[in-house]
């Protein structure tokens, strides 16, 4: 148990504004869920250009990126903090490739959208992102520390 604990991560998850628009946000939150991950914070937010800039910091440059971040301040995203083992590389194969045609199907991309510049989700890409992520998106009052073990319906 010692063991595994180490390898529990955290990962940031969001829906973008056009998963949120086309109601997909249920759908979205039920893959990590039923996957077994455990979801430790939650919210619909609209996000400032400035955060958007920041979270995606790493494309400034890229010739995507004024349009990128016009897409994730278009409207609400839905916010996500996931923890488990492995939950990063799992919630990467489970969200699919970055554009919808090259993701498979099953996966949430490949199942649910079609352009790369619209891919619904987003999922950090390592556990450091994870982290980073989570902090920027999140207060620490936002988060929550719960151990679905002691649930009182398991007893
Ligand atoms: P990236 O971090 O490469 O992909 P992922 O979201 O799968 O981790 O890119 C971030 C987002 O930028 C991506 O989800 C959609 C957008 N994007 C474009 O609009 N055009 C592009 O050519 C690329 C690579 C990304």
């Amino acid at each position: 148990l010692i063991a595994s604990l180490e390898l529990v991560d955290q990962t940031y998850i969001m829906v973008k504004p056009d998963g949120v628009q086309r109601g997909l946000v249920g759908e979205i939150i039920s893959r990590f869920e039923k996957k077994g991950f455990k979801l430790t914070g939650l919210k619909l937010f609209q996000c400032s250009k400035e955060l958007a800039e920041e979270h995606y910091k790493d494309l400034k440059g890229k010739s995507f990126f004024p349009k990128l971040i016009d897409y994730i301040t278009s409207g609400p995203v839905v916010c996500m903090a996931w923890e488990g083992v492995g939950v990063v590389a799992s919630a990467r194969k489970l969200i699919g490739a970055t554009d919808p045609l090259q993701a498979e199907p099953g996966t949430i991309r490949g199942d649910l959208a079609v352009q790369t510049g619209r891919n619904i989700v987003h999922g950090s890409d390592s556990p450091e992102n994870g982290k980073r992520e989570i902090g920027l998106w999140f207060n620490e009052a936002e988060l929550c520390q719960w151990n679905p073990a002691q649930a009182p319906w398991l007893r």
